[in-house]
């Protein structure tokens, strides 16, 4: 065991040979955040932006190859009007202002989701940062907007039916891995870690598919206070654990 990255304030050493490859994270608790402190709600997503940014780059350091972020989920649109129109505005305002500090880190943005309903100033920016980093190579941060799982699912199973329906495809070789192909983003690998904020012990539509075998770390801690060092706090606790998929004892990675 290779101990290289420590965290000063918890005394913990992670296993650098033993590292998630794929992060996911919902990042919870910006509301909450915001109210304990009798702000608005749009305060705490300004403050969840802020903490989004430092956990790209601390992933970059500890060398994690993917990070995926719920960033607005199919539901949210349910939400007032105002705060769906800062959070837009919010993330138009986030891509224009990183993306060259994106660029200089060599990070590769993605974009996953119905994005086709998104504000078309938002679409194209985000059109635009994954076209300009798609050659960067090293942490590869996805987020997840106008995202939910079974959309995601609903939208791979519509490209098979065209395939079977164009003849492309018997339908009876259609299996696991032919659904996997056809989700938004084929080529990264399923999370080995997900993260949740806030405390809410459940998926809420995120890459419902994709964790079947992820390793779960649910924090109570809101995602505005969520800092590097709970994020080496997750990856330690990620590192005790015995992955089995579905088989017999075999550890992690
Ligand atoms: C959930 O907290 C958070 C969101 C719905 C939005 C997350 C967005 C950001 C962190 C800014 C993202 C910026 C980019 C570029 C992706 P909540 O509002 O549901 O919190 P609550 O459950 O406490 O009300």
């Amino acid at each position: 065991m290779t101990n290289i990255f420590a965290s000063q304030q918890n005394d913990i050493s992670l296993d650098a040979e033993r590292m998630p490859v794929h992060v996911a994270i919902i990042m919870d608790g910006n509301g909450r955040w915001a109210n304990s402190k009798g702000k608005s709600r749009l305060s705490g997503h300004n403050q969840g932006y802020r903490t989004l940014k430092q956990i790209v780059y601390a992933s970059q350091v500890l060398g994690i190859r993917y990070l995926t972020v719920y960033g607005f989920s199919t539901e949210n649109w349910r939400r007032p009007m105002d705060e769906v129109g800062g959070l837009m505005r919010l993330m138009l305002k986030a891509m224009r202002s990183e993306i060259e500090e994106l660029i200089a880190h060599n990070i590769r943005v993605r974009v996953v989701g119905r994005l086709e309903y998104l504000p078309q100033d938002l679409r194209l920016e985000f059109e635009r940062a994954m076209d300009r980093t798609s050659s960067c190579s090293s942490l590869t941060f996805t987020i997840a907007i106008n995202y939910g799982g079974r959309a995601e699912v609903v939208d791979a199973v519509r490209r098979i039916a065209q395939q079977v329906k164009d003849g492309l495809i018997d339908p009876l070789s259609v299996n696991e891995l032919t659904i996997s192909a056809n989700l938004y983003a084929p080529d990264i690998p399923d999370p080995d870690l997900l993260i949740r904020t806030a405390g809410e012990w459940r998926l809420s539509n995120f890459l419902i598919w994709e964790t079947a075998y992820s390793e779960l770390f649910i924090t109570q801690v809101c995602w505005p206070d969520f800092d590097e060092t709970q994020l080496i706090n997750a990856i330690f606790s990620y590192q005790q654990r015995v992955r089995k998929f579905g088989a017999i004892m075999e550890k992690s990675k």
